[in-house]
């Protein structure tokens, strides 16, 4: 059976590297908050290509809650979020005592600019921008708006590690970008992980207290903070992860490509890939009509798939008692979720692999 993923194969590339590194913490006596994490800190930084800081924390969803925070988002405040993203988006906006305004998405999957101006009110003050899948969004329109309409612009980066727009990685658009090191993602490590990457100073010091209890110094609480820290074996284990990520991402390309150029199936709809884009295929989603047998159809010829996500957020049952949400809100996400599927994609294939998916969805 071929699996949707399978992280152990990541792992067994650079073995040697990442047993190396753990073993380096192990045997230094330091496990939070050390050189592993600031040395991290630089390297990831350094690898977006441009000028910027970067905070590691205990996962995405706190470098969102954190980040939103450092940047004064709070109780009263309207947060513009798309409706099909992943729920740790909202909750982020939600823990902050926020209100997250959902808005559709294009036909990439992505934020539509074009569905903005109408959720602005006199609360909203930002737009979290999901990048989803692997492939950034169209910025232009979307940068365009927030500083016309004085919003502050954040990016959720968990699925979009080194995805460019026009050559500019996400996560540098705005005030703010937030990454998961979940063990799925491109840069995912060996547990929770996440980080806030910014060139404001101010955000990354913020961010820094808040994350360590409240604390500007040793013993000396200024704010109400928490303890949501990056650890040094995961910082460590991330360091040799950024070293090789321009291979994994060629793998991965290599699967999509085979994909895209070899599947062919008037039932299947592939991909849409914008202009200027570069996808780094964090999931290879396809559209279908009917979910379930095309799903059944491929693990009876061996291929495992998976929905991300049937249910969308403001449908969760969470989001329906606190907002009162309910089906067709949403009528293009809702579409949308009920015939996505994911196919297999991880950081190593082999080509008898690849073949197989492309002939089970050619026959299906
Ligand atoms: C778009 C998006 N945002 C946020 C998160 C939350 O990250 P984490 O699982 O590290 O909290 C995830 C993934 O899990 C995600 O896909």
């Amino acid at each position: 059976m071929i699996p949707v993923n399978d992280l152990s194969r990541g792992f067994k590339l650079y073995q040697d590297e990442y047993e190396e590194a753990a073993l380096r913490v192990l045997r230094s006596g330091w496990y939070v908050l050390g050189h592993e994490v600031e040395d991290f800190e630089k390297e990831f930084a350094a690898s977006l290509g441009e000028e910027c800081y970067c905070v590691g924390v205990a996962n995405g969803l706190d470098a969102i809650m954190l980040g939103l925070m450092a940047a004064g988002i709070g109780e009263g405040d309207e947060v513009i979020v798309q409706a099909n993203g992943y729920i740790a988006t909202m909750l982020g906006v939600m823990q902050c005592k926020a209100t997250p305004v959902y808005i559709e998405p294009d036909e990439y999957y992505q934020l539509d600019a074009a569905n903005i101006e109408d959720a602005i009110t006199d609360k909203t003050k930002a737009v979290i921008v999901t990048h989803l899948y692997g492939q950034a969004t169209r910025m232009d329109e979307i940068v365009r708006i927030c500083n016309d309409r004085g919003l502050m612009l954040f990016e959720d980066c968990a699925q979009s590690h080194y995805a460019p727009y026009k050559g500019k990685n996400t996560g540098l658009f705005g005030k703010a970008g937030f990454f998961s090191f979940y063990p799925t993602k491109n840069l995912g490590g060996f547990g929770d992980g996440g980080a806030v990457v910014s060139k404001d100073p101010e955000i990354i010091k913020q961010v820094k207290i808040l994350r360590n209890y409240g604390s500007d110094r040793r013993y000396h609480n200024i704010e109400v903070g928490f303890n949501m820290r990056l650890d040094e074996i995961q910082a460590a284990l991330l360091r040799v992860k950024v070293s090789h990520m321009p291979e994994l991402l060629a793998n991965r390309d290599h699967i999509a490509q085979r994909y895209l150029s070899e599947i062919n199936n008037p039932k299947v709809s592939l991909p849409l890939i914008a202009e200027g884009c570069k996808h780094t295929w964090y999931q290879f989603i396809i559209r279908v009509d009917d979910q379930d047998r095309f799903r059944d159809y491929l693990e009876k010829q061996g291929v495992k798939t998976d929905i991300s996500w049937r249910t969308p957020p403001f449908l969760q049952p969470c989001m329906v008692e606190k907002y009162g949400y309910k089906e067709g809100d949403f009528p293009v996400t809702e579409e949308l979720c009920a015939h996505i599927v994911t196919l297999p994609m991880m950081d190593h294939m082999d080509e008898d692999e690849i073949t197989t998916v492309i002939n089970a969805i050619n026959s299906y």
